[in-house]
């Protein structure tokens, strides 16, 4: 199977979506805008940066846990499984699983990303010659149908990763891993999942608002999709990005803040902003172990192992169903 060009099947959403979801979230209060829209591709090239700042921890340590109990994680997955892999982007982490993995059937990535996913399916059938590999290309948290390898696997496997669970809030969370049982039946299918763990308020704060201001250009990159897609013209020098984290919810909050009181065209829509007042543009949510094993729980399925560094930063969980 090598030199082989793999399509890849693209559902992603229509810029209508982004449209219709961009004016909606403005028009709501809080104004709150859908994180999943930040990963166009410049969005998808700013967080492969935000993933190597000395402040953010998420990937590197999720990495490190990859590598560290790579054998271990493995054996716990067992031999000939189909991987389908939500959210994987560029693919760094879910290549350290691949590598680690006795036998394989299948890899079926699916991500928003068409980029991301075209260059990652090109590097992986290289890397991984004999492996059948699927990609979907769609927003996974509609409703979508995962293809059917050519090979029947000992069992299916999701892996989700990047802590990307902490972008839903806990009653869609709760649908999603739901949704992902169904996705790995029948009996015997899992989930491996990476969490953030939750951990001072201080070493949160610091890696959504970096001292080189990635983050927020990435958060600001929200608004110039805008300008560029949908006909709005927001003056990036009159927006700021903050991220705080809010204890009492368990979550990060990052938010587009204005400067001054404005009026900005968004197409045929306008849209007032008085001086200070901010747009939610994304929300992360933190997990202690229980809290995770609890939310797992009630989506019917049972804790098998969690590994995690040294420091407890991160906890890349397995689970399997009920
Ligand atoms: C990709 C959702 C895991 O919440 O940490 C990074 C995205 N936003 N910096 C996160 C993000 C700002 C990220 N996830």
């Amino acid at each position: 199977m090598s030199g082989r060009k793999i399509a890849v099947l693209d559902l992603a959403p229509a810029s209508e979506e982004f449209r219709e979801q961009f004016i909606a979230g403005l028009a709501q209060m809080p104004r709150t805008l859908p994180s999943k829209f930040f990963y166009d591709e410049q969005g998808a090239a700013l967080f492969l940066k935000i993933c190597e700042l000395p402040e953010y921890y998420i990937t590197r340590t999720e990495m490190q846990i990859l590598r560290d109990s790579g054998p271990k994680i493995a054996d716990a997955l067992g031999r000939q499984i189909e991987l389908i892999g939500l959210g994987t982007g560029a693919g760094t982490k879910t290549r350290i699983l691949l590598e680690n993995l006795d036998s394989p059937i299948a890899y079926i990535p699916v991500d928003i990303s068409k980029e991301q996913l075209t260059q990652s399916t090109a590097a992986f059938s290289q890397t991984f010659p004999t492996l059948e590999i699927l990609p979907v290309c769609t927003d996974y948290l509609q409703p979508f149908e995962l293809p059917t390898p050519i090979r029947v696997p000992s069992r299916k496997i999701v892996y989700f990763p990047g802590s990307t669970i902490g972008n839903l809030e806990p009653s869609a969370a709760l649908t999603f891993l739901k949704k992902i049982t169904t996705m790995v039946r029948p009996a015997g299918g899992g989930l491996l999942i990476g969490v953030d763990l939750k951990k001072s308020k201080t070493i949160l704060e610091r890696a959504y608002n970096d001292s080189s201001g990635v983050t927020a250009v990435f958060n600001l990159n929200l608004l110039v999709r805008a300008n560029r897609e949908l006909d709005a013209d927001f003056d990036l020098e009159q927006w700021r990005h903050r991220a705080i984290y809010n204890e009492k919810a368990g979550r990060i909050e990052m938010h587009l803040i204005s400067r001054i009181n404005q009026s900005v065209g968004v197409g045929d829509h306008t849209f007032t902003f008085a001086r200070g007042e901010h747009i939610i543009s994304e929300f992360s949510y933190k997990y202690s172990p229980e809290d995770m094993i609890a939310l797992a729980d009630r989506a019917g399925m049972r804790f098998e192992k969690v590994w995690t560094d040294r420091h407890r930063l991160f906890g890349v969980f397995l689970f399997s169903l009920k």
